[in-house]
């Protein structure tokens, strides 16, 4: 014969409604869990379903105006990774990452005697403003190419632009302004 289930004492005191309020907290438990399980759900969806893109800065650097650059100067913008060159001729830009193994390069117009670009990491060194060589070619050192030019253009604003996505042919291309 089943033995008929005995409630603790307190449960006796308490009555039905302590059967009740204990059935209630495991239905809202359970919905609880479930409404969790959805949110889970839904999160993973959403990533799933977006696309996986990467959003990459422009190519395109506004140097400001031309008359902010003396003639005959080099200028390094470090956060691009840009020389805009001034000379007589007009502008020109070249990719201040070295060849070599991608290490920003620097302006010493200390150097040589008409300044040079330097690499800081292995010592690869470049021509920029000496007669007689191309602006970005080689000196010595490990780079394997010399500096690439960039496209420079005017904004409608009158704003220099670099085009760091465009390489152009050294010594075409000056932009007189
Ligand atoms: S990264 Fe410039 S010489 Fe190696």
């Amino acid at each position: 014969m089943a033995e008929e289930k005995k409630n603790t004492p307190a449960e006796r005191e308490a009555g039905p409604s302590a059967e009740f309020d204990r059935r209630a907290f495991f239905v809202k438990l359970g919905l609880g869990s479930l409404g969790i399980a959805a949110a889970g759900t839904a999160a993973f969806s959403y990533q799933f379903l977006s696309p996986n893109v990467l959003y990459e800065p422009s190519p395109i650097v506004n140097a400001g105006k031309p008359e902010s650059y003396a003639v005959d100067s080099v200028t390094l913008d470090v956060n691009s990774g840009i020389y805009l060159v001034r000379t007589e001729k007009g502008f020109f830009a070249l990719s201040a990452v070295c060849t070599h193994l991608g290490c920003l390069t620097a302006w010493k117009p200390e150097l040589g005697e008409h300044g040079i670009i330097a690499c800081p990491c292995h010592g690869s060194k470049f021509y920029v403003r000496d007669p007689g060589h191309i602006p970005g070619e080689k000196i010595e050192g490990p780079a394997p190419r010399p500096l690439p030019w960039l496209e420079v253009s005017l904004s409608d604003d009158g704003d220099l632009l670099v085009d760091r996505s465009k390489q152009i042919e050294p010594m075409k291309e000056f932009l007189r302004v």
